[in-house]
């Protein structure tokens, strides 16, 4: 697949050149290698599904974990005023520092109901929903009427088949379910996100939050960090 090279949970890997990508002299190597997934599918999210405009309202979930966090960041660098979702205080403070506007327990508060009276009844340009299962259905519930869903993770689970007509009840509403690999589907796509999201961390625009390192030989602990929700910015694996 273009744009990504499977495989890397290793000391070394064979990639095709056309997957490779220039990193600048600024960017500290691990740096890089946690910027890439989620700084590319941050920047597709903003600036590919979607064109954000100053002015907009958009939700983010789960805003403390790593695509979140840079969600936020690029969201906020656009002019648009930036809701977040996230399970704890401490995950709170982290979205706040990203950026967001307001920010919500969604483990606490009914976010759908909360959004609705932050937004004065006008409800979301978009809400950016990586979480799935549990949060679909309010996220829906979050958009002013014309506004676009884009379901991109699930992290809580899949999403259950729904029926076409919801869209229309709740105001002739879009959803979408994108990945990376489409939104980096040509070498100059590629490099052009690489080098949005590289050329950010050199210049200090972005913030990538490593958030814990673990060695290859530790890669089941890194995934039960991960299953167990603790986890805050970009895991980082390194080989020995
Ligand atoms: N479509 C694409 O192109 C694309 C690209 C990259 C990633 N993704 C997807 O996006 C999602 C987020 O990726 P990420 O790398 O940003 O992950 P991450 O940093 O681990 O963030 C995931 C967050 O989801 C929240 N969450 C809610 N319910 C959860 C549950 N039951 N179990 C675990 N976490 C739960 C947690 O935040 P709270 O504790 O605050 O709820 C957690 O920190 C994943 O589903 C990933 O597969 C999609």
């Amino acid at each position: 697949m273009k744009g990504l090279a499977p495989g890397s949970y290793a000391s070394e890997i064979l990639a095709p050149a056309a997957a490779l990508v220039p990193v600048p002299e600024a960017v500290e190597l691990q740096v890089a290698a946690a910027a890439m997934l989620q700084g590319m599918t941050a920047h597709y999210l903003t600036h590919g599904v979607r064109e954000t405009r100053p002015g907009d309202s958009v939700l983010v979930h789960a805003a403390a974990g790593g695509t979140g966090a840079l969600l936020v960041q690029m969201l906020r660098a656009a002019g648009t005023r930036v809701f977040a979702t996230c399970s704890t205080p401490e995950k709170a403070e982290l979205a706040r520092a990203a950026g967001a506007d307001e920010v919500i327990l969604y483990t606490e508060t009914d976010f759908a109901e909360r959004v609705q009276q932050l937004s004065d009844g006008r409800g979301l340009d978009a809400v950016y929903d990586s979480v799935g299962r549990t949060t679909f259905d309010g996220s829906l519930l979050c958009l002013r009427p014309r506004g676009l869903l884009v379901l991109f993770g699930q992290s809580s689970g899949p999403v259950e088949p729904f029926d076409l007509q919801r869209l229309n009840r709740g105001g002739s509403l879009f959803v979408t379910r994108p990945s990376l690999a489409h939104y980096t589907a040509t070498r100059t796509e590629l490099l052009e996100r690489a080098s949005a999201v590289l050329d950010g961390v050199a210049d200090g625009r972005l913030n990538v939050r490593i958030g814990a390192r673990f060695g290859l030989a530790q890669a089941a602990a890194a995934h039960d960090a991960l299953e167990g929700r603790g986890t805050t910015g970009k895991l980082v694996l390194i080989p020995a």
